[in-house]
């Protein structure tokens, strides 16, 4: 009896355990499928915040920002071990496309061991200062800075310049940049501009889908870009 009783109980318990249940577990799975509940207002006045990520200006400071051929100039100077002292070292060293842009290593290591490990390129254009400490304000100033690092390319304006001048491949692709054969005295203008292109490759190293990039841009093609899964890409 006393058994039965509880037996009884039982029953009634579950009873109204899975009434309470049932309807909210139908809810959840109607809605699983289904876009959110927000009213037709409410997804206009989400979106009106979009698209993201924003779509970046070209940088205003390099004149070459953005421009197909400065693009394929970059990318070749950045896998280039010539631009360095002893032609051992090139950004694609320590900023490895297979690796998201960096070496995975606790510190980067060119010529010799750097005192930080090495970030990722990957967006990086959607900085504002660069460097672990800020150290630079502009996307092609930071360029030029690991080609002069003793620990990183070693380089000089010099070694640089001369190395543009008497490439025909490299002169060849600067005057396509830069509308003007590489300058014959001024070392410094060309080290300049070798950064602006090679910030111009940076730029497009974008993990976003959907972003308008240059033809010809690495960042364009799936292999070294990020892509979010569809589910959790942001509208
Ligand atoms: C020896 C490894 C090494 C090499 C070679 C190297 N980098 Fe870096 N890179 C670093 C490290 C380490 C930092 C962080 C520097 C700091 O904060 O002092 C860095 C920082 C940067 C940043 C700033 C990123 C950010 O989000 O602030 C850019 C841009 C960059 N490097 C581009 C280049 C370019 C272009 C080259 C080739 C000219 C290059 N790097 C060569 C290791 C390297």
């Amino acid at each position: 009896m006393r058994n039965g009783t509880i037996g009884t109980r039982k029953a009634i318990h579950l009873g109204l355990a899975c009434a309470a249940l049932l309807p909210c577990t139908s809810t959840a799975n109607e809605r699983a499928g289904s876009e959110p509940p927000f009213s037709a207002a409410e997804i206009r006045s989400i979106l009106a915040h979009g698209p993201w990520p924003a779509p970046s200006p070209r940088d205003p400071s390099n004149r070459v920002s953005r421009k197909a051929e400065a693009v394929e100039f970059g990318t070749q100077l950045f896998f280039d071990p010539r631009l360095s002292a002893k032609g051992n070292v090139s950004c694609g060293t320590c900023h490895v496309p297979e690796r998201n842009w960096t070496d995975n290593m606790h510190r980067g290591i060119g010529n010799a061991e750097m005192d930080r490990n090495t970030p990722t390129l990957m967006n990086v254009r959607l900085g504002r200062w660069f460097g672990w400490d800020g150290a630079a304000d502009s996307l092609w100033s930071q360029s030029i800075r690991p080609i002069l690092e003793p620990r990183e390319l070693g380089s000089s304006p010099r070694h640089v310049a001369e190395l543009i001048r008497n490439d025909e491949q490299l002169a060849c692709r600067y005057r396509n940049t830069f509308g003007a054969t590489p300058s014959a005295s001024n070392d410094e203008a060309i080290l300049v501009d070798v950064g602006k292109a090679l910030a111009a490759f940076q730029e497009t190293l974008f993990s976003s889908p959907g972003v308008e990039l240059p033809s010809g841009s690495i960042g364009a093609q799936p292999a070294t870009s990020m892509r979010l899964p569809t589910r959790t890409a942001r509208l």
